[in-house]
């Protein structure tokens, strides 16, 4: 068979929406400065889809220092990847700044943390390694398993005890084999909004053998006390042993980090092939990070404002009886019952008739008859904002329970 003819046919699971979904459920051009109104279509909507948790992406400081940067050094320096000839000292100054806060001997950084992500595990595994992993892992970690040619152990999400048994298979397997063992896990779950367990995970130490990676892409600039993530919210960070965070959601820019010990990261600078085979991050982003770090680690009213709206927000919901699942983190996700169908016609009310915009996840990434709309509060929203949002979910939850929106026609945008 041809290879475009197979594609043709088989589009994917996403790809077989296309046609209805395009421009409108998927790929949707939200337009204007990154901010809670900004316009679809035409029309202004109150946008509830963005990661800019602490309200960075138009901060006139970062908006500045991304500008003068580009100014004075174009996108192209350096050139070539890190080892070959793009290296800087600024490179090496905002490690240096990312290690600190999140209180690890040394970072690296990564072009982007998907890529980052797979060539992590890809370079720290050899086939005589065991992982154990959360079943509700991020993309980036399961395709970084792809490459993994050893044995891995999934446990249902957060189940503490199976996850034990877990590594109980893992340590046995390893030891027969010389392997050592890697769990990994996220810090906060970026689909549901709940948390790794880690105070749990890391207690699993005393028992076993083996070493924690986190994706915290979600948690890093949200969670602790001083926004360096979901190990200083547990009090674990000392437990884990590689931190991985992205400049892309918090910090509302473009690249990413992995903390560890020196030795590791050291380790890692000479066998990820991600960041070997590739051009180093070019300046501005390097000196956007290096801004947007300094305001993430000295303006907490930021984060305090962050928290504000999320507690309105989710304490709003729960006493309108929505189920948001067992978030305890900024993501905010809203559960109901529905068809697909039903789902996209929701999302079309709420865009058209209440100017809500948010996101929608239905079936395979939640189960059969489950709607899920994710809303992420940022620093940038007010109460309005919230109090309005609530109100237009009451509305749509009482249309759907009345069977108001269609079940089995996707709505025609
Ligand atoms: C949990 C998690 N890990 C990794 C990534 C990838 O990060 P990046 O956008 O920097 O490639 C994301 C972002 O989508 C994420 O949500």
């Amino acid at each position: 068979m041809d290879i475009f003819d197979k594609i043709k046919a088989n589009k994917g699971p996403l790809g077989m929406y296309q046609k209805e979904a395009h421009g409108y459920f998927t790929f949707p051009k939200l337009e204007g400065e990154i901010a809670p109104r900004m316009k679809f279509r035409g029309k202004e909507v109150l946008t509830w889809s963005l990661n800019n948790y602490i309200g960075l992406a138009n901060h006139p400081e970062v908006r500045k220092a991304d500008a003068d940067a580009a100014r004075e050094y174009g996108l192209a320096y350096p050139m070539g990847a890190r080892m070959m000839s793009g290296q800087t000292g600024k490179h090496e100054e905002l490690e240096s700044q990312l290690a600190d806060f999140e209180h690890k001997e040394d970072a690296y950084l990564l072009n982007y943390g998907y890529q980052g992500m797979t060539s992590i595990i890809d370079a720290l595994l050899g086939r005589n390694d065991v992982v154990v992993y959360d079943a509700e892992c991020h993309a980036c970690i399961v395709d970084g398993l792809r490459m993994h040619l050893g044995k891995r152990f999934v446990y249902p999400h957060n189940d503490m005890e199976l996850c034990r048994k877990q590594l109980e298979n893992a340590t046995k397997l390893a030891a027969k084999q010389n392997g050592g063992v890697l769990l990994i896990t996220e810090g906060v779950f970026g689909m549901s909004g709940d948390l790794g367990n880690l105070k749990a995970i890391a207690e699993l130490k005393n028992t076993y053998n083996f070493r924690i990676l986190v994706d915290d892409a979600h948690g890093f600039g949200t969670m602790g006390a001083t926004g360096s993530g979901i190990g200083e919210h547990f009090g674990v960070q000392d437990k884990i042993d590689l931190y991985f965070g992205t400049f892309a959601k918090s910090m509302a820019g473009i690249g990413a980090f992995i903390a560890s010990d020196e030795s590791v990261i050291d380790y890692l600078k000479y066998n990820m092939r991600s960041q070997i085979f590739a051009k180093s991050l070019p300046m501005p982003m390097v000196y956007g990070a290096l801004k947007r770090l300094e305001l993430l680690r000295n303006t907490p009213e930021l984060r305090e404002k962050l928290w504000t709206i999320v507690r309105a927000l989710q304490s709003g919901l729960k006493a309108k009886g929505f189920n948001l699942g067992k978030t305890e983190s900024p993501v905010t996700p809203v559960i109901l019952n529905g068809s697909i169908p039903e789902a996209t016609n929701i999302i079309f009310d709420l865009r058209e008739n209440y100017g809500v915009f948010c996101s929608m996840v239905v079936y395979p990434v939640v189960p059969k008859g489950v709607i899920m709309l994710r809303l992420i509060p940022t620093a940038e929203h007010t109460l309005e904002d919230v109090e309005y949002t609530i109100n237009a979910f009451s509305e749509i939850q009482k249309k759907l329970s009345a069977g108001k929106y269609a079940a089995d026609k996707i709505a025609e945008v």
